[in-house]
């Protein structure tokens, strides 16, 4: 109860201390747009809303006076401000783009009223699968494979319908390996996107005499 009282109070206090917003992270894909909404329900009275990048630029200024809005010109062909919710739009986001942007309502007093950590970030490249072994043991087909994508490599077996599903990460990127009964996926995923590459079992899984032994009763 106590420890829960103190965490709560460190809570306000990290929260009275930044304004009212926490950080939040947010990524987006090289080229896409993004939208940065503010992060309170209750706006303080202002005379100034400014979306300001990690370069302490504005990249727009609104004046609750006028209604006037004015994007920075590096950002006037790629930007809309939403002078209702006072949400930023951002187009075509490049990796450049990637870093602090804070909302700061000024009138008697600035209060940041959203604070997003933006990155940029490309999709995934395709993973691929190779088969570096196949063969028969009894009525069970082995396959033996690796799944590889950028840094992350999964070693495989799949046998007996299935293989273990498996899951490795770097930083951001996750790769990611199941097996059904036809066939082998592994998907390259990061926050962004994901991609898959997909090996069918059945022309591996023919035995030397042509058949399957797990679908057909061989007679002579
Ligand atoms: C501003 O946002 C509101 C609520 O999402 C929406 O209804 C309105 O169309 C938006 N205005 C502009 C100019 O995009
Ligand atoms: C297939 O992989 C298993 C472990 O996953 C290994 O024990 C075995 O030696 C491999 N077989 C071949 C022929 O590569
Ligand atoms: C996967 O197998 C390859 C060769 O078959 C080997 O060079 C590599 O070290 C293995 N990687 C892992 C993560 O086991
Ligand atoms: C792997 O695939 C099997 C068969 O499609 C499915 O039942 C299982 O839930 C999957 N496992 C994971 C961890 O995705
Ligand atoms: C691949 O992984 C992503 C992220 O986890 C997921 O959204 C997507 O559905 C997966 N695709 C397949 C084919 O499993």
């Amino acid at each position: 109860m106590a420890v829960d009282n103190l965490l709560l109070l460190f809570l306000f206090l990290l929260t009275f201390k930044t304004g009212f917003s926490a950080e939040i992270s947010v990524f987006v894909q090289t080229g896409d747009s993004v939208q940065l909404d503010i992060q309170t329900q209750k706006l303080p009275e202002f005379d100034l809303l400014s979306w300001r990048n990690d370069k302490s630029e504005n990249v727009v200024k609104y004046i609750s006076e006028t209604k006037g809005v004015k994007p920075l010109n590096s950002y006037k062909d790629r930007v809309d401000f939403n002078d209702t919710t006072f949400s930023l739009t951002l187009k075509n986001m490049q990796k450049t783009d990637s870093g602090l942007y804070t909302a700061i309502a000024s009138g008697d007093s600035e209060n940041n009223i959203a604070t997003y950590r933006v990155s940029v970030i490309d999709a995934v490249e395709a993973p691929v699968l190779t088969v570096n072994s196949n063969w028969f043991s009894g009525n069970f087909c082995t396959v033996n494979f690796t799944c590889r994508a950028h840094d992350l490599m999964i070693n495989s077996s799949y046998q007996n319908n299935r293989c273990i599903a498996q899951e490795v990460t770097s930083q951001i990127n996750t790769l990611n390996l199941n097996c059904s009964e036809e066939s082998i996926i592994c998907n390259h995923s990061n926050p962004v996107s994901w991609k898959k590459d997909r090996i069918n079992i059945a022309p591996l899984c023919v035995n030397n005499k042509g058949i399957w032994p797990d679908t057909h009763t061989h007679t002579i």
